[in-house]
């Protein structure tokens, strides 16, 4: 493992047992450099849950290795956003994220406080006393981001963060993070379905190919920070590497783009 790299995902294999064995992923090998915003993209099914899934030891790989860096001292702490939501029902929605800041060693007090912070910067103030079956998936999806940004990670998993908001809360929010994740440096890996938000957000885009998922190509975004969640899109050179991504996943001749 290389001092510069945060993970390292060393060809990675997962097959489902099952009668018909479900090959998810295929000889998956790439690194993640500490702070580096790496977004992965891909059509659906191809094996990107499955993979952020692994990285975060929630599922044993059939072959290949995953190394995070800091894990071996036990400092790893993933914060996980799940494509769904996976809040605990007998909670609140605050008391979701309560938890989180507990769990990463703050005190009753502070951990409400913080708790509260973060569900206003979510624009969630008036659903802090809501259970998750009392919520809107887009609403849940903003706990669940609130949750990940209380445990304070040194590693970022994201899948799909903001795939359920509407458009001006995506831009609220994805700038919240945006904020966050460039003053801390922290690095993230975040699955999306699309390619114009993993080019804007991300310091390189990973396009998986087809289930068995495979990397298929890498492009650095050397676009610069701080970025903001919308503008981003209109600064020269980002529909370049938007259409180079596109091309890659062959869209690029047919959608007219
Ligand atoms: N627990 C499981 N048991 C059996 N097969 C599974 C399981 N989880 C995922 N799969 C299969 O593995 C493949 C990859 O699934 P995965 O959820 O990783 O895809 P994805 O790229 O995240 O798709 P999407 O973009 O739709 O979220 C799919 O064919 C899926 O049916
Ligand atoms: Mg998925």
């Amino acid at each position: 493992m290389h001092n510069d790299d945060a993970i390292v995902v060393s060809d990675l294999s997962v097959q489902f047992a099952g009668i018909d064995r479900t090959t998810a992923l295929e000889s998956v090998s790439f690194n993640v450099r500490h702070g580096e915003f790496v977004a992965i993209v891909g059509p659906s099914g191809c094996g990107k849950s499955t993979l952020l899934k692994v990285i975060a030891r929630l599922l044993a790989p059939s072959r290949g290795t995953v190394a995070v860096h800091g894990e071996q001292a036990g400092k790893l702490r993933v914060g996980f956003v799940f494509q769904s939501d996976a809040l605990l029902p007998w909670r609140t929605a605050v008391q979701n994220v309560e938890l989180a800041v507990r769990l990463a060693g703050g005190d009753k007090h502070n951990a409400s406080a913080r708790a509260h912070h973060l569900m206003e910067e979510l624009r969630l103030g008036d659903s802090c006393d809501k259970y998750p079956s009392q919520l809107s998936g887009g609403m849940r999806k903003r706990v669940s981001l609130a949750r990940a940004l209380a445990q304070q990670p040194s590693v970022f998993l994201m899948d799909e963060p903001f795939s359920a908001l509407d458009a001006q809360t995506r831009i609220h929010v994805g700038n919240f993070f945006l904020r966050i994740l460039e003053e801390s440096k922290q690095t993230v890996v975040l699955v999306t379905h699309d390619i114009e938000e993993a080019v804007a957000l991300a310091d390189r885009v990973l396009v998986m190919s087809q289930r068995p998922g495979e990397i298929a190509a890498s492009f650095e975004i050397p676009l610069p920070r701080p970025r903001d969640y919308h503008a981003t899109r209109f600064v020269q050179g980002f529909q370049q590497l938007q259409q180079r991504v596109w091309d890659t996943l062959g869209y690029g001749a047919t959608n007219g783009r």
